[in-house]
């Protein structure tokens, strides 16, 4: 349908141009993660403002999928508390997991939620691991860094 047209539009988009493709200079926080099957890995970098993440950036080698995810994820967390960011990466790991859809009950609630949960469940169900992959690391990063595993 129409929505879902939209939303592997702007998947695929990401996938092509990842936004915040670039490292920061002076990172409050970093990690590394890799998605096992594959081998491709990602770095990101947080600057904290106060109690908030005021920028996020990665640099990294992977499928579309992966960079649009991160891409989505760099995007989404701007703004947000620690705490509310790993609140994203819990609901967004539960839809990828689960395979949930949110226009049929799940509780996503802004559209970067819904792209993110639907760019690994409706339009590649197959590629859980590529979706989760910025998620793992961003939660990685806010426990103080190093590596990430996608599981
Ligand atoms: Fe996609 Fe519900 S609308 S499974
Ligand atoms: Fe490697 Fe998607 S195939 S992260």
């Amino acid at each position: 349908d129409d929505l879902r047209d939209l939303y592997q539009e702007v998947i695929l988009d990401h996938g092509r141009k990842p936004r915040n493709f670039r490292r920061l200079d002076e990172p409050d926080l970093t990690a590394r993660g890799d998605n096992p099957m594959c081998g491709d890995r990602m770095e990101l970098f947080l600057g904290m403002e106060g109690d908030r993440i005021a920028d996020a950036a990665f640099q990294g080698k992977g499928c579309a999928i992966s960079m649009a995810s991160a891409s989505l994820m760099t995007e989404t967390v701007r703004g947000k508390t620690p705490e509310e960011a790993r609140d994203m990466a819990a609901r967004f790991r539960e839809m990828a997991m689960t395979g949930a859809c949110p226009d049929c009950g799940g509780a996503l609630e802004d559209e970067m939620d819904r792209l993110q949960a639907l760019s690994g469940v409706h339009e590649f169900p197959s590629r859980v691991k590529c979706a989760t992959l910025a998620w793992h690391t961003l939660n990685t990063a806010l426990s103080g860094g190093k590596e990430a595993s996608s599981e």
